[in-house]
């Protein structure tokens, strides 16, 4: 193992980023398609504070992870890439700019002089505009990857019929019935655990009475059912089956991101995915991260993020590192082993993952049996190799 912070910093990193506290989201347990939700004053807090806290870790030059030449203070526009989700209510797209307001805050030195000489402030006591690509249901699957998509449909089938889902159901029936009368409209059903958390949570966190009359534990075994759940919603048996479907989208980005910073022309140094709890949960199954830390197999908590960080070793060699931190609750990074090692080369990374990802809209219509929606129909399917469900890990 190989030590990757070196004394020199970082070369760069790769963040997926959770959205923070928001209003409730329902999800068809069937599709997973869902409903729109919008970000709370609290959810804003958390993703300010996570800002802080990368700002600290990342743009800090006494940090052992400062980022080599990257500007401190003023955002040099051309050293960040940020992309978000833009469905439902925005939550996640605010999410994104509440996190870079904390990431690089309002500032006097922002301030500039225009030919005749006056000089101007951002709003806000310089508040900075950092440029997020704001990522549409309709323009790419990429960051919302499991919707409509056919296949993933099929393994959610499979999933709610497997003999662990039944069981963990058997087990979960005693707690579902006692909590039937605090889940007002909502069907308590084990298929339906993901909103019944999110009613939970949602109303303990903003409703006065339910919060004074829920029982003790019952908001954490919620949690414990709702973590089980959405791990078996969202892995797989290999790491290339559509269960995994949510980093499978996203992982090209990541290489592409990593790849493009180790070659000299490149500016970016930061590269932050906005996203939901979905990718967290495949990208720990994938590279095996669970392994040595099984707690990370749940949901991650609002304003959560994964570090992708990029270093060059005494040889020159790239290395790549993964950390985490489970929301707001943990006040540091949390270091990861990916493929059993807490840092490894690049090319391993990309070895290793290359085969599961999904890297263009053709490729997810294949790999979802989409023939139709979102930008499906446009692609011949006349010798369509997966129709059938061959090589897709259908
Ligand atoms: C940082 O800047 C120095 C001096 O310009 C340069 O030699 C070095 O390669 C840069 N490092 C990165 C990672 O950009
Ligand atoms: C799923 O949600 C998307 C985005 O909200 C919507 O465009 C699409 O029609 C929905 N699909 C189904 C089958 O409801
Ligand atoms: C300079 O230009 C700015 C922007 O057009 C204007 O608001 C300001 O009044 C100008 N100042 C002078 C001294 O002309
Ligand atoms: C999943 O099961 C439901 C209910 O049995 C069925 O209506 C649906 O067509 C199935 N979906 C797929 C993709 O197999
Ligand atoms: C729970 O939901 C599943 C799938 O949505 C369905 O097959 C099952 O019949 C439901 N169970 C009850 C008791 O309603
Ligand atoms: C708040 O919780 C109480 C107790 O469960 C419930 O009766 C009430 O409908 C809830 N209020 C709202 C606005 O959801
Ligand atoms: C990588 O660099 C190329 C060339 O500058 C650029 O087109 C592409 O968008 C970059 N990709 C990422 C993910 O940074
Ligand atoms: C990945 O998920 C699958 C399916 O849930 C599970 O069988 C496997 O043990 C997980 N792998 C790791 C490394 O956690
Ligand atoms: C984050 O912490 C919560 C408890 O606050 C836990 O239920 C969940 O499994 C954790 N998620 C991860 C990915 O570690
Ligand atoms: C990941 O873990 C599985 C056991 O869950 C093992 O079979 C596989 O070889 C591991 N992959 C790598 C690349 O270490
Ligand atoms: C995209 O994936 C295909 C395999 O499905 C691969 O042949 C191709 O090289 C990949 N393209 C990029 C840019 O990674
Ligand atoms: C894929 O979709 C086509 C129609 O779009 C259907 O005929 C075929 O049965 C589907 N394949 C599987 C394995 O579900």
């Amino acid at each position: 193992m190989v030590n990757t912070t070196t004394a020199a910093g970082l070369i760069g990193v790769v963040l997926l980023a959770r959205h923070g506290d928001r209003t409730a989201y329902y999800q068809d347990p069937a599709t997973y398609n869902s409903t729109q939700a919008y970000i709370t004053p609290l959810g804003e807090q958390q993703e300010f504070e996570l800002g802080s806290f990368l700002r600290n870790i990342y743009l800090n030059p006494d940090s052992p992870s400062f980022i080599q030449n990257i500007s401190t203070d003023v955002a040099d526009i051309n050293q960040l890439a940020v992309r978000a989700d833009a469905g439902g209510g925005n939550v996640i797209l605010n999410s994104a700019y509440a996190l870079l307001q904390g990431l690089y805050p309002s500032t006097q030195e922002s301030e500039i002089t225009l030919a005749n000489g006056t000089t101007v402030l951002s709003p806000l006591g310089g508040y900075q505009y950092v440029p997020v690509q704001s990522l549409e249901y309709w323009q790419s699957p990429s960051l919302t990857s499991w919707m409509d998509c056919e296949y993933f449909q099929s393994h959610l089938n499979r999933t709610y019929a497997s003999s662990a889902w039944l069981n963990m159901s058997t087990t979960a029936a005693p707690f579902l019935t006692a909590l039937k009368p605090y889940l007002g409209g909502v069907s308590n059903n084990f298929t339906n655990m993901w909103n019944i958390y999110d009613h939970v949570n949602v109303q303990y966190t903003y409703n006065k009475t339910y919060y004074e009359t829920l029982p003790p534990t019952f908001l954490q075994q919620a949690r414990y059912y709702a973590d089980w759940v959405q791990h078996s919603v969202f892995t797989d048996s290999t790491s290339a089956s559509i269960g995994q479907v949510a980093i499978r989208t996203l992982l090209p980005e990541i290489f592409w991101a990593l790849g493009n910073m180790t070659k000299t022309s490149n500016k970016v140094k930061m590269n932050i995915q906005e996203v939901d709890y979905k990718p967290f949960i495949s990208l720990f199954n994938v590279t095996n991260a669970t392994l040595t830390d099984p707690d990370i197999s749940g949901i991650a908590n609002y304003a959560s993020v994964v570090a992708l960080e990029l270093s060059q070793d005494s040889q020159g060699q790239y290395e790549v590192s993964m950390k985490f931190k489970n929301g707001t609750e943990d006040s540091q990074f949390r270091q990861l082993t990916m493929f059993g090692n807490t840092s490894i080369t690049f090319d391993k990374f990309v070895q290793e993952l290359f085969s599961d990802t999904i890297n263009s809209t053709n490729n997810w219509c294949f790999s979802c049996n989409q023939t139709v929606l979102r930008g499906c129909s446009v692609f011949n399917y006349s010798n369509d190799p997966f129709l059938g469900g061959v090589g897709t890990g259908y």
